[in-house]
């Protein structure tokens, strides 16, 4: 199946978090998407049969917030905007869009009440998933409301004659229960596309085009045990044969247990680098997260570059593999907009070189995560391998918290205030904000995430709901500790982390989630001064989270063992969706 040219529909990405996952699903209904730049000029989306516009952190009428060329609404090809993008539309099409009394974050009950193509199949009351402030208070002349919700009049607009809808909702996140139906609406019914996507059967394809762009050379790949690299590499193995590729994995010393075994297992070829010493070494001491990713960072440009010298990678006839995806090539490619909320490290500068003179391969940058998945089944990798859960490049240091203050937890209703500040993503823009600790086991069916969203919205404090599991101290009698990143600290994360792996695995629950950091907070006792966070989310690729519900028998179980855990004084569980917290602390 061939993409069609140019493609039916283009997401213009505003800024959103929610972007790429609105070109996800669209690829998924089997429609080929691309992301391009909001301010893409309209002569350059002619021949689209639909264009939507995404969402964004930014307000319409701020100065410099991204907009789009207004001569896209002249085109004939179909218009959708979500949440940012609806509000938008309403501003350039002489609309009213106001700051709104109070943010709506979280689940919504919408109200359709006019029929529109958008919502055909759709009963009049549906969930939906909203994050924003502003709101759409007037809608543009030409455009009908469709539908609204209890804090937000205007959550749905169109006009059925030129085809052009909005919405202030999320069709695109799992929590808006039909929000598929919405997408599909609007690309078959409204905008006419035909299924020209299926990232089965792709192989074949791929590896052909890994031995044009090769040319004869010899390909070099850091692999990193995650299902990017993996994919990518076993092309090129496919594509090459075991001579000309080679693989060197780079252990930081923040693996969990028994990762750097995991890839000589799958991959025996692969060279191992030991490098744990030197990278603990240069976070010994650090507290600041962006300052800790950013070393990192720089450790590994420092490390990769190193092995690429003295590996004579850098010579004419080698070219470097990586596992980039589309998201990863969009987000470095200078056209997101979304604020800073963490550093990534996917193009080092060392390699921006190899990249300028053309030797670098990248098969997957068409693909998304789970279509990746799909192309290593094709390869026969092992499951294990496609379906373990995705692990962040600055590992378990981003998972072990530090504190610049000392201090005790201070009530703060209906709970406690834990001065040990997390990075959350709040109306798309990065928070940095302390943790309210609930003193009571998280049941499930107690409403606890309810209450978690409504804390976090209402608490300018905070940006994160934790629950106490269990503990070896009360509650009110632990202090957080001026903690930097030590080498024991990480070693004690480690093993509270495979405490969680084995348990989570023997019993099946890993499966139903799809992410499940163990962090640590500097949070304890005089003899046990950190205590665990467990924080299992559901989410499709990781942009928009869920915090899951543990069976209180499983919970117990995973408690007891933490608590026995040297230095472990208790265990907390994260409430918190994203938004508004990010699935990492850090
Ligand atoms: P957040 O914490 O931003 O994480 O909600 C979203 C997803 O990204 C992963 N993550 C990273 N992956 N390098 C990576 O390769 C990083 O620096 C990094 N930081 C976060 C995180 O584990 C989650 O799956």
């Amino acid at each position: 199946m061939q993409p069609h040219s140019p493609p039916q529909i283009t997401v213009l990405d505003a800024g959103g978090q929610y972007c790429h996952l609105i070109a996800r699903r669209v690829r998924e209904l089997g429609v080929y998407a691309e992301v391009r730049p909001s301010e893409t000029p309209a002569a350059e989306l002619a021949g689209r049969r639909g264009i939507i516009i995404s969402g964004g952190p930014a307000s319409v009428y701020a100065a410099g917030s991204p907009t789009v060329d207004r001569a896209l609404f002249s085109l004939p090809s179909a218009v959708l905007g979500i949440c940012y993008g609806q509000q938008l539309m309403a501003h350039l099409l002489d609309g009213v869009v106001s700051p709104g009394q109070r943010g709506e974050y979280g689940l919504a009950t919408l109200e359709i009440g006019r029929t529109a193509p958008l919502f055909e199949g759709l009963d009049s009351r549906q969930q939906v998933w909203m994050s924003h402030r502003d709101v759409v208070e007037s809608a543009p002349p030409g455009f009908e409301v469709l539908a609204s919700t209890d804090t937000c009049a205007i959550a749905a607009i169109g006009n059925t004659t030129r085809r052009q809808y909005a919405v202030q909702f999320h069709p695109e996140v799992v929590h808006t229960l039909r929000g598929r139906e919405v997408l599909t609406n609007f690309l078959f019914r409204i905008c006419a596309c035909e299924q020209d996507w299926d990232p089965r059967g792709q192989a074949e394809r791929l590896e052909a085009a890994i031995r044009d762009a090769a040319a004869g050379r010899n390909i070099f790949f850091f692999v990193s045990g995650g299902v990017d690299s993996a994919v990518a590499y076993q092309l090129c193995l496919r594509a090459l044969g075991p001579e000309r590729v080679h693989g060197t994995y780079v252990d930081t010393g923040f693996m969990r247990e028994g990762e750097t075994d995991f890839v000589r297992r799958v991959f025996p070829a692969v060279r191992i680098e030991q490098a744990a010493e030197r990278f603990l070494g240069a976070v010994e001491g650090v507290r600041d997260p962006e300052r800790k990713r950013k070393i990192i960072g720089e450790q590994f440009v420092a490390v990769q570059e190193e092995i690429l010298r003295t590996g004579h990678y850098l010579d004419a006839q080698w070219i470097l593999g990586q596992g980039t995806i589309y998201p990863d090539t969009i987000e470095s490619g200078g056209t997101a907009k979304a604020d800073l909320i963490k550093t990534h490290h996917n193009r080092v500068a060392g390699i921006q070189r190899l990249i300028e003179e053309n030797r670098l391969i990248e098969p997957l940058t068409n693909f998304y995560k789970d279509e990746v998945r799909q192309v290593g089944a094709e390869l026969a990798l092992p499951d294990e391998l496609l379906h373990r859960h995705p692990f962040p490049g600055p590992g378990l240091a981003i998972r072990c918290l530090c504190a610049e203050t000392e201090g005790a937890p201070t009530p703060l209703d209906p709970g406690w205030l834990v001065p040990v500040r997390s990075v959350g993503v709040q109306g798309d823009e990065r928070s940095y904000r302390a943790v309210l600790a609930l003193d009571r086991f998280p049941e499930a069916g107690a409403g606890l995430h309810e209450l978690a969203t409504r804390l976090t919205n209402d608490l300018t404090a905070i940006n994160r709901v934790v629950a106490l599991c269990g503990s070896h101290a009360p509650l009110p009698a632990m202090r957080v500790h001026d903690e930097a990143i030590t080498a024991a600290r990480v070693a004690r994360l480690r093993r509270a982390d495979s405490v969680v792996r084995r348990i989570t695995r023997e019993t099946g629950f890993d499966r139903q989630v799809w992410q499940f950091p163990v962090v640590m907070i500097p949070l304890g006792d005089s003899a046990r001064p950190d205590s665990v966070v467990l924080r299992p989310v559901d989410s499709i690729d990781g942009m928009t989270a869920q915090s899951v519900v543990m069976d209180r028998a499983l919970l117990e179980r995973i408690t007891s063992e933490l608590l026995g855990v040297d230095g472990v004084c208790g265990v907390f569980y994260d409430l918190t969706h994203k938004p508004p917290g990010t699935i990492e602390w850090e």
